[in-house]
């Protein structure tokens, strides 16, 4: 059976996919079958026939989600990785929850600070996205040759953003592999007018990218 991970393109071959994509990092819910099996007939299928598990998959990448940066700074250290788990969970006050796996270098920063900040991406903003989600700020430092300014809480938020928040940890939930950090938001700017990325909006362009990489 063939596995293609959605966010990196990586195809994995085995009965089920694998845990952590080795590529980029996500873990197995990115992952798609990819359906091998030749077509016996010409005529168009309305539906694909699904085990309860694969529906369950196919239904929940059904999901939207937008594309973000989410940034960190403990002391002198300073990272961010690109997220599409962040969303508004109440207006007064605002709070924000994000979702970010345990083993990523920003989590370590997150856990030890208590505070994050969010860059929220535009449409243009498919660069920084691969530049922050593909790599560990323990290899790398991913803000070289990108334009970031500190907000009121010291973290680094990004100048080609359409807008900026900055936000406090009031509360964190262990969800597994991951943890859902709800942060009171502490500040905010806009910078941009453009259209905010989205997720599905970044995965069909990184598709075109690859497709035209020889
Ligand atoms: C489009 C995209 C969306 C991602 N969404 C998330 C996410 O919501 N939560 C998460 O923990 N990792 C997510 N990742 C993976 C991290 O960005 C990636 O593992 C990163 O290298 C972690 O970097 P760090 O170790 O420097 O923190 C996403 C990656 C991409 C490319």
């Amino acid at each position: 059976m063939k596995w293609r991970c959605a966010v990196c393109g990586y195809i994995h071959h085995g009965e089920n996919p694998p845990e952590i994509c080795p590529v980029c990092g996500v873990d197995s819910s990115y992952f798609e079958k990819i359906d091998t099996q030749p077509q016996e007939t010409s005529e168009k299928v309305p539906m694909e026939i699904l085990t309860p598990e694969e529906a369950v998959k196919k239904a929940v990448r059904s999901l939207s989600y937008g594309l973000f940066i989410i940034t960190a700074n403990h002391e002198e250290k300073d990272n961010g990785q690109t997220a599409n788990t962040c969303f508004q969970i109440t207006s007064d006050p605002v709070q924000v929850a994000i979702g970010i796996n345990k083993n990523n270098y920003t989590h370590e920063l997150i856990s030890k600070s208590g505070k994050f900040g969010v860059s929220i991406l535009d449409q243009n903003g498919g660069d920084l996205a691969r530049n922050f989600g593909y790599r560990s700020g323990r290899e790398v430092n991913k803000f070289e040759g990108i334009k970031a300014h500190r907000g009121i809480l010291g973290v680094l938020v990004l100048d080609e953003a359409l807008a900026n928040l900055e936000a406090k940890v009031v509360n964190s939930m262990d969800t597994g592999t991951h943890t859902l950090f709800l942060g009171t938001v502490a500040s905010g700017e806009v910078l941009g007018n453009g259209k905010p990325m989205t997720y599905d909006y970044f995965r069909s362009k990184n598709d075109l990218k690859k497709r035209k990489t020889p």
